[in-house]
Order: C-alpha cells, then structure tokens, then sequence
C-alpha cells in the first residue's frame, strides 16, 4: 500500500489534516502517518482536537516548540529527513503556512520525497508574515498543489506556475468539509460554549504576531474591544501567544476571556455569536459557513472573496476609532450568505483521490 506520511504541528492543521485523515481511512488504499512536530503542544491547542475529531494518533512526536523560527524550522527539518530516510513514503502532506508545513516541505523535497500542498496559493502579499514566506516557499517546492479557492489558483499563475512542474488542483477548502461534518456533533460535545449564556455577543480571537508584537497595535486592539464590550459582550478564547504578552505587558484587556476552546466549541460559539473579530485566516472564513459577519483586524486578508461578499471587512488594527465603527456596522449589516466560495464539501476526496494515483 502507497505510504502518505502527513506534517502537523500547529492547531489550524489538525483541523485540515482531521478532514483528509478521515478520506484516507474511508479510501482504504492509502497508509497514513503522521507527524506531529509539537509546534502547538498545550492540551487545548493540540490534543483536545486530535480527541474531538478522531484524528489517528500521531506516529511521532517531535516536540520542537518555543524557540525562535530559525531554530523551530531546522530543528524540525533534521528529525524529518531521519524519519522520512527511515520510512520512504511515497509522499508528504503538509498544510496551510506555519513552520510546521515549510519544515516538512523542504526537509521533503531535499531529499526527493513528493510533496502535497493543501491550502496552496494563498497570499497576503505582506512579505513581514512569517506566514506569507513559509506559503510561497512551501508552494514553490512542493509536487502538487490544493488550492481552496479561484483566487488561489489565479495567485499561482500570476507568479509563473503554469511554467513549473507542478500539478495545480482546485480541491475547495478542507475547512468547509469539517465544519459540515463536526457542526452535526457539536452541539452535544461541546462544553464551554454551553457556559456562554449571553442572548448576543462578539466572538473574537487573535494571536497573528503582527498585531501581538506590535505594541501600539495590541493596545489600540485591547482599547477598542474594551470600547466594544460596553455595548455588547466580547468573548474571547485566547491563544497562549497573546495570553502571555498581555500578561508581561499589564494591558488591562476587560473582555470575557476563556481558555482556546476545542472545535466543537468553536462551532457552538460561531453558531451563537453575533459578530466574529478576528486576525485567524481560519476562523474568517468559518464565521461565513456559519453566516456571521467578520471584522479582520489586519491590513489584508488571503480570503478576499469574503471581501468581495460583504461579509468581512478589514480593519487597521492601530486605528481604535476605525475598528470599533467597523464592529458596529458589520454588526448591524444585513449579508446574504448564499454563494459557493469555498467548494462543496468534498475537499478531503478530491485530494485522496488524487494520491491514490500519484506518487
Ligand atoms: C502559529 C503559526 C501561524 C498559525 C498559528 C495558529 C508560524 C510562524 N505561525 O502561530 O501561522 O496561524 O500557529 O495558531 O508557524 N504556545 C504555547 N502553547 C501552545 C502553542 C504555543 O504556550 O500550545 C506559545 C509558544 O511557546 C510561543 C507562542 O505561543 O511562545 C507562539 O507560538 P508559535 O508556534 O510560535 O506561533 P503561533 O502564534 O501559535
């Protein structure tokens, strides 16, 4: 049976992977391992969804985290080429943009190993991102690419890619396909959204290193959803990355704060809230499957067709005025939520499918 060794280490992949993991096993032509590098390694940011979402076991754990990129990627990068020396797949999987997916692309690629890209062709065009260059350099090293939407596939050609050999596939968008199969388990799962008693409220996350190292940044950000949480209630999951720079920082942030939540609890949140603020890719387009307006406290955003929908609207993040008139309005607009952005479910098919004959 062909070998699929898949890369993960930070919580938006288990999401992805959880979706093309479930396909493999339904395939039954395919063996799958994987890797976890240990990038995202607290409870509520790792196990809780390998558990919730049924996820196989990690076969390794590497356990490289809290250090700086340099050392995080080429920590990662020797324990993979020793594994993958070791186990000869027939390809590696690696997903979205953290140091987890360019560490497993390139440790791949040096080495002759196929890589499979999902969630290709995406781009900020904010070369300051460490998520902008791990996706440019893991597109451009990998064998094939699954793209989620025309807009990713339409970045690719910009840059050339009809000249290199790699195969370009339009899949839709693995996050599409888990929201529809989880949101029919949440809701008897989850546990602390049951907690969240509020008839409305704003769902906010945020942890981008942009906005958490910028100090004027997470000020302005803290004041203007403070100024929000007057009027109506913010709740806010907090990812460790922010939990710990407000801390050393003292920013008096007065929102409703609760420890990062599993996926089904996301999902039971997204479904309730009003309004979703956010600096997370993931959870921007997860807010229009569940048919909430977003308010992207980012100068750009990969998912610009939500843009183009009028369901997501960019907002300085050092701007407090700026932002807290954005919330307002998107609160209040009316959006209709019927296009097609993202696929129709069946990413996690369309890529097994086509590992089944390649490689
Ligand atoms: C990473 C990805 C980002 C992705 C995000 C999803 C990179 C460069 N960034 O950002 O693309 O959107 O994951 O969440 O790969 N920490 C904990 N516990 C954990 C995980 C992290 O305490 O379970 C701490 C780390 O020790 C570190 C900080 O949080 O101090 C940031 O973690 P890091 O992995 O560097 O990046 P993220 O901000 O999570």
């Amino acid at each position: 049976m062909k070998k699929i060794i898949t890369i993960v280490g930070a919580r938006p992949q288990f999401v992805k992977a959880a979706v093309v993991s479930r396909a493999i096993i339904a395939s039954g032509e395919l063996e799958e391992l994987i890797v976890h590098t240990g990038q995202h390694f607290d409870g509520n940011m790792s196990k809780v969804f390998f558990d919730e979402m049924e996820i196989p076991k990690p076969a390794f754990n590497l356990n490289i985290n809290s250090v700086g990129h340099a050392a995080m990627t080429g920590r990662m990068m020797e324990k993979i080429e020793e594994l993958l020396l070791e186990i000869k797949p027939n390809a590696v999987l690696v997903y979205g943009d953290t140091n987890s997916t360019l560490a497993g692309a390139l440790a791949a690629k040096k080495i002759h190993v196929p890589v499979a890209h999902v969630e290709a062709g995406l781009r900020s065009f904010d070369m300051q991102m460490p998520e902008e260059i791990n996706r440019i350099l893991s597109d451009r090293i990998s064998n094939v690419l699954f793209c989620p939407t025309d807009t990713a596939i339409s970045n690719l050609k910009k840059e050339g890619y009809d000249n290199f050999k790699i195969d370009i596939v339009k899949s839709g968008d693995v996050m599409l396909d888990a929201a529809k199969y989880y949101a029919k388990k949440s809701n008897t799962k989850a546990q602390f959204a049951d907690g969240i008693q509020h008839k409305a409220f704003v769902l906010c996350t945020l942890h981008r290193a942009e906005n958490t190292d910028n100090p004027k940044k997470l000020k302005s950000i803290v004041d203007a959803l403070n100024k929000l949480h007057l009027q109506i209630p913010v709740v806010m999951p907090l990812h460790p990355r922010t939990a710990k720079i407000i801390k050393q920082m003292r920013i008096d942030l007065k929102v409703q704060t609760i420890p990062p939540v599993g996926y089904f609890d996301m999902i039971e949140l997204l479904k309730k809230c009003s309004l979703v603020v956010t600096d997370s890719g993931g959870l921007q387009k997860e807010a229009y499957f569940f048919e909430k307006n977003c308010v992207t406290l980012r100068d750009n955003t990969e998912w610009v067709e939500l843009l183009q929908a009028g369901a997501n609207e960019l907002a300085n993040a050092l701007e407090v005025e700026e932002m807290v008139a954005k919330m307002q309005q998107m609160l209040s607009k009316t959006t209709h939520f019927n296009e097609n952005l993202y696929g129709n479910g069946k990413a996690g098919e369309i890529i097994v499918n086509y590992l089944k004959t390649a490689f």
